[in-house]
C-alpha cells in the first residue's frame, strides 16, 4: 500500500535543504555550497570566476575538487530545468 501525502505548498525541499543547512566547502574562506550554487546561477560557471569573486580555493586548495563538483551539478540542474525549445522531427 502506497500512501501519498501532499501539502500543495510548491516548495522545493531539495533547494530548501541547501539553504537551511549549508555545507561549508571552503573552510579557509568560510564559503558554503549555497554561496557557490548562487554564484553559478548568476552566471559564474567557471572555477576561476568563483575564485575571483568568492575567493574559494584561494588558500590551501583542498576545496577545489568539491567546488568543481558543485559547479558541475548546478550546471546540470540548470540545464535540466530549461524548457525544451525545439522538437525532434522524425
Ligand atoms: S579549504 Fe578552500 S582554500 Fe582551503
Amino acid at each position: 500500500m502506497v500512501i501519498c501525502i501532499t501539502n500543495h505548498s510548491h516548495l522545493d525541499f531539495t533547494q530548501l535543504q541547501h539553504e537551511v543547512n549549508p555545507m561549508y566547502v571552503c573552510l579557509c574562506r568560510g564559503i558554503t555550497d549555497t554561496q557557490i550554487r548562487k554564484a553559478v546561477q548568476s552566471g559564474k560557471s567557471e572555477f576561476r570566476q568563483l575564485k575571483q569573486s568568492l575567493e574559494v580555493g584561494a588558500q590551501c586548495g583542498k576545496c577545489v575538487r568539491m567546488t568543481m563538483e558543485i559547479i558541475a551539478a548546478e550546471l546540470d540542474k540548470m540545464e535540466q530545468e530549461q524548457p525544451v525549445l525545439y522538437y525532434q522531427v522524425a
